[in-house]
């Protein structure tokens, strides 16, 4: 598994151990700590095999493969991630979530490994016209140079899986992810001040940030703050769990498949706010401030398509997964 130590690499190591499957993380440490691996070996009692090496390194990540014949997939999550940071540095998200991809597929290619899970994005829609988003629903361009990784990587495997049949892709186009393991020893460490909504709402709580500030209140929703689809990073691990098994057990209808992973509820940022409130019994300071430049209005996915291929459903209630993400955050900072 490559990316292993991050917010869903991690959640998901645990899934596949705890599911009996062996792991080996790759993972160069660019926005992760290496105490991952000894949280994930307190919760599962099982120590993944570690190699720390950059993928988009051609030659290493060859040398990794042909070194590890045993490895039977991949799960790829490890890229850069930042979307506001993707639009000043476009040429280092290129280089590196594309050409990670290349090399992964290549090795895989001359090692033998034919089975492949990508994580992908709710961002390659866009904004869509219609909600909820299927499978069908049109991608549109990306707002940003990540995004636009995620779109153009989809297409390399998609290309290489019609160019190699024997290969099987599948990507997982995620809506967004959150909360913690339910342990509290595994969570989301964003660096510096956190993008994201979940971990600056439990930072705030944490007492770090002053007071959330919500970008705008006059979108076209019924309570004018954007929707999005919040799924548990626990519900979003079992589902590379069952994409894996797909792959290996040959249950795949086509060589290259995706699928959205998401709830299929949309929460507004107020709702989700007041969510975190009544959870945790936390006051949450916030104000209204403009509109964040690039945010989409709305989205939320059709799952029918997870749920009957794959089997998979969210089921983690959303009180609870807010819940676990401020466990987590009191445990990162010593708090009761
Ligand atoms: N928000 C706030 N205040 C904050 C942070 C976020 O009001 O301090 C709002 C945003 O405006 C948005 C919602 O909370 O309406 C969710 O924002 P996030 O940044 O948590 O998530 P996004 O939906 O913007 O981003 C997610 C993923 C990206 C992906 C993107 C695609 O984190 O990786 O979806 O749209 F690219």
């Amino acid at each position: 598994m490559t990316g292993g130590t991050g917010f869903i690499g991690s959640h998901t190591v645990v899934e596949l151990q705890q599911a009996g499957y062996q792991v080996v993380i790759v993972d160069d440490l660019s926005n992760s700590k290496v105490d991952v691996i000894d949280a994930i070996e307190k919760i599962t009692g099982i120590r993944p095999e570690f190699a720390n090496f950059d993928l988009s390194d051609r030659a290493k990540t060859l040398a990794f493969f042909l070194k590890n014949s045993d490895v039977k997939a991949v799960i790829h999550f490890a890229a850069f991630k930042a979307v506001g940071e993707s639009v000043t540095k476009p040429l280092e998200y290129y280089r590196n979530n594309v050409n990670s991809l290349l090399n992964i597929l290549e090795s895989m290619k001359l090692s033998g490994v034919s089975s492949l899970v990508f994580s992908s994005s709710c961002t390659v829609y866009g904004q869509p016209k219609q909600l909820p988003v299927t499978e069908s629903t049109p991608r549109l361009p990306a707002e940003s140079p990540y995004g636009n990784t995620k779109a153009i990587n989809e297409d390399i495997i998609r290309d290489f899986c019609h160019a190699e049949p024997s290969i099987k892709g599948l990507a997982l186009r995620y809506f967004n992810p959150i909360g913690a393991h339910p342990s509290a020893l595994i969570g989301e460490s964003p660096v510096g001040v956190p993008n994201n909504l979940v971990p600056y709402i439990t930072q705030t709580a944490a007492g770090l940030r002053k007071e959330l500030s919500i970008f705008g209140n006059d979108y076209n929703t019924p309570d004018g703050t954007p929707i999005r689809d919040y799924i548990d990073v626990v519900d979003l691990a079992k589902a590379h769990v069952v994409a894996i098994k797909r792959l290996l057990e040959g249950k795949n209808k086509a060589n290259y498949e995706f699928f959205n992973i998401g709830t299929g509820r949309g929460l507004s940022v107020l709702e989700l706010v007041n969510a975190f409130m009544k959870s945790t019994g936390v006051n949450l300071p916030y104000k209204i401030v403009g509109r964040r430049a690039g945010d989409i209005e709305k989205i939320w996915a059709d799952t029918s398509l997870a749920n009957n291929e794959l089997g998979w459903k969210a089921v983690v209630p959303i009180e609870e997964t807010l819940l676990n993400a401020w466990k987590w955050e009191k445990n990162v900072r010593n708090l009761k």
